[in-house]
């Protein structure tokens, strides 16, 4: 019999001992095991730190993004941008449905879900690219791809555009995780506040600190910055580029008296921004870096160096019940959703 592993690991085939978020190649023919879910591919919705990083490679040009994708899945069996790491995930069809799944969500054949584990794990095969939506990291595709028993995956609800949900499953972990780590009375700061994840925490943020304590959004973008407006949930929206530690810095100081914030939530598309996260924190201060161009080495030794103590949590993208929380915070935020509906969509 073959060998089959919750984990997926009978799908790596380079290297030795690796899981398949950290292999080289993994496999991703047909047919599944008795352990899998098999997924009819309709949409892929890749990371915004690795859309911008293949479009900027590209020159802005799409068709070679497209190639550029079909590249990276051929050899890897998977849509792990090779420089930033990152993957995103997907929204398709249940096919079928192995003997072995435990199948926590019910699904039958026919069900739409949408992926809430890393497309940089997945086996994905690519038939066909479609069409690609720049606006919104999405490439609509014809292909499938397989899931293990310990990748969460989620029902496509019923009362919200297919594309909608998509999106908000997409950054379901950092809601998720704003609702555990913003507390009443702190300074709170989201860097790239004004994108997909930014103004989902920033209004969950509001929502935790209600009238007390301050939210400040740092978002350099005239569309975030407007977005942000519309929100109506930020005490101080800056201007001001995260890729300047120190303007970081200085604004948020001017802004505290001094005293900085007790937590950051980094969730910018743009690397070289880990120091502008650490520097806008109290020296003990928790700093969540959601974005997936943060660099561990950065982080780290950048904290060392100035003499930061401030707690980094690695942007874990999965909280338990993370697309339930998220969707919730869609549903019950009118405004959020009207805007969602009209950029993400
Ligand atoms: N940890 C996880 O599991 C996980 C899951 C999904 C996504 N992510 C990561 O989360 C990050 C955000 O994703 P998203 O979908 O929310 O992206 P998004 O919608 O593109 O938002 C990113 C925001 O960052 C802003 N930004 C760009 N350059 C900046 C700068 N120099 N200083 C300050 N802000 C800047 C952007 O402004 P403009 O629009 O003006 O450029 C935008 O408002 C990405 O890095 C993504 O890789 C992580």
């Amino acid at each position: 019999m073959t060998h089959i592993c919750q984990y997926g690991t009978h799908r790596v085939i380079e290297p030795a001992n690796a899981l398949p978020q950290n292999a080289q190649k993994i496999d991703n023919t047909l047919p599944i095991r008795s352990n899998e879910l098999l997924v009819e591919v309709d949409t892929l919705n890749i990371d915004s730190a690795s859309f911008t990083q293949m479009k900027e490679a590209c020159g802005g040009d799409l068709k070679k993004v497209g190639e550029m994708i079909c590249g990276i899945v051929a050899e890897r069996g998977k849509q792990q941008n090779p420089v930033t790491g990152s993957g995103g995930m997907l929204l398709g069809t249940v096919k079928e449905i192995g003997p072995e799944y435990p199948n926590k969500n019910g699904f039958t054949v026919g069900d739409k879900m949408a992926s809430l584990v890393s497309l940089s794990l997945t086996p994905l095969h690519i038939d066909e690219i479609i069409e690609i939506f720049p606006e919104r990291d999405q490439v609509k595709i014809k292909g499938h791809a397989i899931f293990f028993p310990s990748g969460p995956v989620a029902k496509i609800p019923t009362d919200m555009d297919q594309i909608l949900a998509l999106a908000v499953l997409d950054v379901a972990g950092a809601p998720a995780q704003a609702y555990k780590l913003v507390k009443p009375g702190q300074t709170v700061v989201i860097i790239g506040a004004g994108g997909k994840s930014g103004s989902l925490c920033s209004v969950v943020a509001r929502e935790i600190l209600g009238n007390t304590g301050k939210l400040i959004a740092i978002e350099p973008g005239k569309g975030g910055q407007a977005r942000l407006k519309e929100l109506e949930c930020c005490d101080h929206i800056l201007d001001v580029d995260a890729t300047d530690p120190l303007a970081v810095q200085r604004s948020i100081s001017d802004l505290t008296n001094g005293e900085m914030a007790d937590l950051v939530i980094n969730v910018a598309s743009v690397d070289n921004i880990e120091m502008s996260s650490i520097m806008a924190a109290k020296v003990d201060g928790t700093v969540y870096l959601f974005s997936m161009a943060t660099s561990f080495s950065k982080a780290a030794l950048g904290a060392e160096g100035i003499g930061s103590d401030a707690l980094l949590i690695v942007g874990n993208g999965y909280a338990p019940n993370n697309d339930e929380i998220s969707l919730k915070v869609i549903r019950e935020h009118k405004k959020l959703r009207e805007l969602f509906e009209r950029v993400y969509c």
